[in-house]
């Protein structure tokens, strides 16, 4: 793992969405795995302005989402397709053909998960991964003691995940679906590069366990240890817990891409 320490939020969101938009520069017909979440809410506000300001041109990229509620419709204003729509697709000139987002009203939710990893593969694979983190140490719906190797599948939220996403359910955890679809850990590991995204203080417990802990079930996003090219971007509270500060911002400055990356 990359990781940097950020000295506040705004950076945090700024550098995730400078390597969101080098990505589409460097490849235009680019594959990026989109999240969702409040973290991305500022890093999708960022991204569109820096597209519109650099005349970035998405008409060539494809996406796909993590994952969705399963009972939502698309026009379901807490619908993962919605908050993609209003936040990014809206604000930038991807084709909506290029975009996907897992169906959670699908008849046949079973299938409509195959079918997801198919067209995900036919797509070539994806070239970037953007992830936001759980308090429970989820990626994507992937939730604790998850196979570290799954694909995109069915499963029933975590009642942790239940309490920390119901504010966007009037504060409802009975509102928030039982169920939804993800892509598992295992295609989350496929992506060429992953980009995880954390702020707040809230999260430095289990930031501390997905980086310094054991790879382990128990913490889904652990499993991004294992992953060749992953870069952590952390804000200072995010960053609290973990007992490797100093050699982190050691690698910061002192790791070529990184010292490439930061003064961009
Ligand atoms: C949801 C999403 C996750 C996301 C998480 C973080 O549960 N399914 O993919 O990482 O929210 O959310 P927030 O940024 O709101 O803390």
């Amino acid at each position: 793992m990359k990781i940097v320490i950020c000295s506040d939020a705004a950076q945090t969101r700024r550098l995730a969405a400078q390597v969101l938009a080098q990505q589409v520069k460097s490849k235009p017909t680019s594959v990026l795995g989109l999240a969702t979440g409040r973290t991305m809410e500022a890093i999708y506000a960022q991204l569109a302005e820096t597209a519109q300001q650099q005349a970035l041109d998405f008409s060539r990229v494809t996406t796909f989402n993590l994952d969705e509620y399963i009972g939502l419709k698309a026009d379901h204003p807490q619908s993962y397709r919605y908050y993609m729509q209003t936040h990014l697709f809206q604000r930038i000139n991807i084709p909506a053909a290029n975009t996907h987002v897992p169906d959670g009203a699908a008849a046949d939710v079973e299938a409509e998960a195959q079918s997801y990893e198919g067209r995900i593969s036919q797509a070539g694979g994806i070239d970037l991964q953007l992830l936001g983190l759980g308090e429970n140490g989820h990626i994507g719906f992937n939730e604790p003691l998850s196979a570290l190797n799954s694909r995109t599948h069915v499963v029933t939220l975590a009642q942790a995940t239940l309490k920390q996403n119901a504010g966007m359910f009037n504060n409802d955890m009975e509102q928030v679906p039982a169920r939804a679809l993800t892509m598992g850990t295992g295609t989350i590991l496929d992506a060429r590069e992953a980009l995880l995204v954390v702020t707040g203080a809230a999260k430095a417990d289990i930031v501390a366990r997905v980086i310094e802990g054991p790879v382990s079930a128990l913490v889904p996003g652990s499993a991004l240890q294992l992953h060749p090219h992953c870069l952590v971007l952390l804000d200072e509270a995010a960053a609290s817990r973990l007992t490797q500060r100093e050699a982190i911002l050691w690698q910061m400055q002192h790791d070529p891409e990184l010292r490439t990356f930061l003064s961009a």
